[in-house]
């Protein structure tokens, strides 16, 4: 092991103790001004993260829910689909993402990935389409988003609507456009560990489209246009001010965070390069990937668990998003897939794994874990 490596360090995967130290004064002025206000459910607050987060993703409307979750199937709910609908996702991702197809009835239907991305394979989700199919609901994982010009040519003239699982992307762009400018809709979570974290939970869905919005507006209130007046049946999803507060708060410092993930990424990039057994998952050309995730695939002889393992050892924390694909889950039994349907996205969750990318990283940090790495995963 280099000098370098032998240094004794704990990397953590998310350091919310730095992220205090940066901004804890006006996180918690800001938590105080909520209590002081007695607007605790929706409210200005809310208002103006709706807002910031439009401006930013160059959407016309952005709806605040509950969770990344209730974003989806809210999100589902107001593009029309309907139970027994066909609803086309990736089987290499969280499983809410097509939890929440089933949540409203509608099946899941998968596609397999494209391997070196991780991301949805165009070419195989053409192939899944069938006369049942309402939606495609594109993940985009860890950050990147998918091909969204060629699967709104894909979905194009066949009356096929598209729901953006952003919950990984949010500030993610490709070429001329971000999250939610091409689907339909798109979802964001805000869940504590993703890039931009509510001290809880937290969702919202982007549209351009004023009906969507206003839909899901009422979807959120129990379907509701005015004070007891219920117009369809909704839930009760509205974005607590205190977390939008906190929101608020951390969305000025999001750019210059996402853009630190960046230059950690292309540090590991280039560590990593020219090695058999570490290999960084590919950044399509005119991505602006926001690194939610860090993932290598771990190829050679150890076996990415052993690593991982390894890995702990040096007080390196690691993830592994996602150990076991959509289709061979036990809540998708009845989904009619089996092994071996989407080959790609079963090797990938043998064999990927998510190095700490954090804003708060020193190089040093960087370089420890690259260096312990490749030293671990030699055959
Ligand atoms: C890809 C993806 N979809 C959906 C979700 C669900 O978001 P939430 O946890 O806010 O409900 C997550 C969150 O982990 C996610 O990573």
């Amino acid at each position: 092991m280099s000098p370098l490596a032998s240094q004794v360090r704990t990397v953590q995967g998310l350091d919310l103790a730095a992220e205090r130290a940066q901004l804890g004064p006006a996180l918690e002025e800001a938590v105080l001004r909520v209590l002081r206000s007695g607007q605790y459910v929706l409210g200005p607050e809310v208002e103006a993260l709706e807002r910031d987060l439009a401006r930013m993703h160059g959407t016309a409307h952005a709806v605040a829910v509950g969770t990344g979750t209730d974003a989806l199937w809210l999100g589902l709910l107001a593009l029309g689909i309907e139970p027994g609908d066909h609803v086309l996702t990736s089987p290499f991702t969280f499983f809410a993402s097509a939890a929440s197809i089933a949540l409203i009835g509608a099946v899941p239907r998968l596609a397999d990935i494209d391997p070196d991305t991780a991301l949805l394979d165009i070419g195989a989700a053409r192939a899944a389409l069938d006369g049942r199919t309402k939606c495609i609901l594109p993940v985009h994982l860890y950050g990147q988003l998918v091909d969204m010009r060629a699967l709104r040519q894909l979905a194009g003239g066949k009356g096929i609507s598209i729901l953006e699982d952003g919950a990984q992307a949010v500030g993610s762009r490709r070429d001329d456009y971000a999250c939610g400018q091409i689907g339909n809709a798109a979802t964001f979570s805000f869940y504590v560990t993703k890039n931009l974290g509510a001290a809880g939970e937290g969702g919202m869905v982007m549209t351009q489209d004023a009906q969507v919005a206003q839909r899901l507006r009422q979807l959120r209130d129990h379907g509701s246009p005015a004070k007891y007046v219920h117009a369809r049946i909704g839930t009760n999803s509205r974005l607590h001010a205190l977390q939008a507060a906190v929101l608020n708060v951390k969305l000025p410092h999001l750019e210059r965070w996402n853009e630190r993930r960046r230059h950690i990424a292309q540090r590991y990039d280039q560590a990593f390069r020219g090695s058999q057994n570490v290999v960084p998952l590919l950044v399509a050309p005119g991505a602006v990937h926001t690194y939610h995730q860090y993932a290598v695939r771990i190829r050679g002889s150890r076996g990415r668990d052993r690593v991982q393992s390894a890995l702990a050892e040096h007080k390196i924390s690691t993830g592994v998003h996602y150990p076991t694909p959509v289709h061979l889950q036990e809540a998708a039994r009845s989904w009619g897939y089996a092994a071996g349907d989407f080959p790609h996205a079963e090797r990938l969750a043998r064999e990927v794994l998510c190095l700490p990318v954090h804003p708060f990283l020193a190089d040093g940090d960087v370089d420890y874990v690259a260096e312990t790495l490749l030293s671990e995963a030699k055959d």
